[in-house]
C-alpha cells in the first residue's frame, strides 16, 4: 500500500512537473477560484488585516517571491490549476485586468468565512457572500468582453469552479468562544447544519450565475494544526480531537449536500473533495516526516510566520509551512488527489479530472 503510493505519487509528480512544459490547451476554458488562505494569491495585500502574508519567508520557493501566498510555494489553486493544464497562474480579483479574466479569476481571501461575521478579529476579510458579490462584478466584465449577457453565462457554463470555505468559521469564530458567541448560541451539531445551510444557499447562487461544474473542498484535520495543538489541550493524543470531532459534524454533511444539490440545479455536477480523507494517510510515504511543528518561526499570536526570520532548510519534509497553513509538498498531496483521486474515498462521486471532461 505504502509502496504504491509512492509509486503513484512519483508517477503524479513526474506528471505535474510535465504539465508546466506542455503548453498545450487547458482542460477547461476558465477557473474560478472562491475560498480562504488556502488559496488566496494576494486579494488581502491591499486590505487593512492581520491576515496578508505579502513579506518573506513566504513565497520563499514560489517563482515571483512573496505574492500574499499563504505558503512557502504554489498554494492549492495553483496546483489544481496547473493540473487543468493552465500554463499561468490565475489572477486575483484584486489585481485582474482586461481578458486575463477570460481564464478564470481567484476571489480568495484569508480569513474568511461562509459567515460574514468571521474572522472580523484580524482584520478586514472577503467573506463568501462578498467573493460572490466580485464575481457578479467579473461577470459583467466578461459580458462586455464576450458581446452579451448570453454569451458570458454560456462561456460560464464551460468553467471550472471550486469552493474550499469553512475553516475559518472554526479557527476564527466557533472555537474563540471570548470573542464570538456561536459557540453558547449553537452546539457543535448545530453549528455544523447552519453552515451547511447558508453554504448552500450561496452554492446555489453561484449556479444562478453560471456555474456548472463546481468541486467543494471539505476541510481538513484543523485539530492536527499546530496552531489548534498549541492553543488547547491535547488530552494525550496527537491531535485536538475535539475540534476534529465537531469539523467532522460539518464534513459528514458534505455528501446529501452534493446529492442535493446535483438533484435541485439542471445540468450542474457538484463534486466534494474529502480533504480529511487525503490527509490522513501516512505522509511519510512521500517524504513528509514532521507533522506537529510549522517550518517557519511562527507568531505566537497570529500563528504566521515572522518577517524576515530564516524558515526549515528541510521544506519538503514539513507538512506545515506556518501555524495553520500546509507547505507546497502538502498542497501538491491534496490537489493531486483531488484531480486524480486514488481511493473512491477521496472526491465524490469523481475527481477534478472527470468533472473538467463533462
Ligand atoms: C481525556 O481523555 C479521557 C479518556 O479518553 C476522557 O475520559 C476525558 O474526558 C478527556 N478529557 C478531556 C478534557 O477531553
Ligand atoms: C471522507 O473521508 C472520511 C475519512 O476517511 C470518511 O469517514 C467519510 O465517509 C468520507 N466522506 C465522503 C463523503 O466520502
Ligand atoms: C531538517 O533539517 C534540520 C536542520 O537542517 C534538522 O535539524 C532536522 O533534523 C531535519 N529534519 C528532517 C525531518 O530531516
Amino acid at each position: 500500500m505504502a509502496f504504491e503510493l509512492r509509486i503513484w505519487f512519483a508517477v503524479s509528480i513526474i506528471s505535474l512537473a510535465l504539465q508546466s512544459l506542455v503548453h498545450g490547451k487547458p482542460q477547461v476554458p476558465c477557473y474560478f477560484i472562491f475560498g480562504d488562505s488556502l488559496v488566496d494569491n494576494g486579494n488581502n495585500n491591499a486590505l487593512q488585516t492581520i491576515a496578508k502574508v505579502n513579506y518573506l519567508p513566504y513565497g520563499i520557493d514560489f517563482p515571483e517571491g512573496p505574492t500574499g501566498r499563504f505558503c512557502n510555494g504554489r498554494n492549492l489553486a495553483d496546483i489544481i490549476g496547473q493540473l487543468l493544464g493552465f500554463d499561468k497562474f490565475i489572477e486575483p480579483f484584486a489585481t485582474a485586468r482586461g481578458s486575463d479574466i477570460l481564464m478564470g479569476v481567484n476571489y480568495g481571501s484569508g480569513g474568511a468565512g461562509i459567515r460574514d461575521e468571521t474572522g472580523q478579529q484580524l482584520g478586514a476579510r472577503i467573506s463568501m457572500n462578498k467573493q460572490l458579490q466580485n464575481y457578479r462584478t467579473t461577470i459583467s466584465h466578461i459580458a462586455t468582453l464576450l458581446g452579451s449577457k448570453k454569451a458570458a453565462a454560456k462561456y460560464l457554463n464551460k468553467c471550472l469552479f471550486s469552493v474550499g470555505m469553512g475553516s475559518n468559521d472554526y479557527i476564527n469564530n466557533y472555537l474563540l468562544p471570548q470573542i464570538y458567541p456561536s459557540s453558547s448560541l449553537y452546539t457543535p451539531d448545530q453549528y455544523a447544519t447552519v453552515l451547511i445551510q447558508q453554504y448552500s444557499q450561496q452554492l446555489r447562487t453561484l449556479y444562478k450565475y453560471g456555474a456548472r461544474k463546481v468541486a467543494i473542498f471539505g476541510l481538513g484535520l484543523i485539530g492536527c494544526t499546530p496552531g489548534e495543538i498549541g492553543s488547547h489541550r491535547t488530552n494525550g493524543s496527537a491531535c485536538v480531537d475535539m475540534i476534529n470531532n465537531d469539523v467532522k459534524l460539518f464534513n459528514d454533511q458534505f455528501k446529501c449536500l452534493v446529492d442535493d444539490l446535483n438533484k435541485d440545479l439542471p445540468d450542474a455536477q457538484f463534486i466534494f473533495i474529502n480533504v480529511t480523507q487525503i490527509s490522513s494517510g501516512d505522509p511519510s510515504v512521500i517524504g513528509i516526516t514532521v507533522t506537529n511543528a510549522p517550518c517557519c518561526t511562527v507568531s505566537p499570536t497570529t500563528g504566521l510566520c515572522v518577517a524576515n526570520q530564516v524558515p526549515c532548510n528541510n521544506r519538503s519534509t514539513f507538512e506545515f509551512w506556518d501555524a495553520f497553513h500546509p507547505t507546497e509538498i502538502a498542497n501538491v498531496l491534496v490537489g493531486s488527489r483531488a484531480y486524480n483521486a486514488q481511493t473512491p474515498l477521496d472526491a465524490y462521486p469523481f475527481d477534478i479530472r472527470r468533472l473538467a471532461q463533462l
